[in-house]
């Protein structure tokens, strides 16, 4: 499949968008100041998946935010366990994720997966592994590349 262009010169803090790649959605996340300081501050002993051992990851999901750059999470949006479409649930303890201490991130209706704003999978879920991160570059500021 051919790369995709994303531009995210209107994308706020806080906000996601969609494009699709290779007939898969792939989420462009613009993390706030303080969403980035959630994510790093999640201790990895509620992570199942910390060092992303999913094969063929590119190198830059190294790390607690799992990104080239801090603010912009490049996802694709398919649960690592049966496939469904997590939904976002960007805001610490909302409704309909089966936890108390909801710390923001994405939860999938399926069979109650959760992921963080990195896409790093919680323990005690279905899902093995954190989301894929796909091989993304920017060509400017405020375009990225997927693919
Ligand atoms: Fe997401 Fe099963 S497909 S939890």
């Amino acid at each position: 499949g051919a790369p995709v262009k994303a531009d995210i010169s209107k994308l706020e803090p806080g906000q996601r968008m969609v494009v699709e790649w290779r007939g898969r959605p792939v989420w462009i996340l613009d993390r706030s100041a303080e969403m980035i300081q959630r994510t790093e501050e999640l201790g990895g002993d509620r992570l199942a998946d910390p060092d992303s051992s999913e094969p063929q990851q590119p190198d830059y999901v190294q790390g607690p935010l799992r990104s080239i750059r801090p603010e912009i999470g490049v996802f694709i949006g398919i649960c690592t366990h049966l496939g469904c479409s997590p939904l976002f649930k960007p805001e610490p303890n909302a409704e309909g994720v089966g936890v108390d201490d909801w710390p923001g991130g994405f939860f999938c209706p399926c069979h109650g997966s959760r992921f963080d704003l990195a896409g790093r999978v919680f323990r005690n879920v279905p899902a093995p592994l954190n989301l894929e991160v796909p091989p993304y570059h920017f060509e400017s500021d405020a375009v990225i590349v997927v693919g």
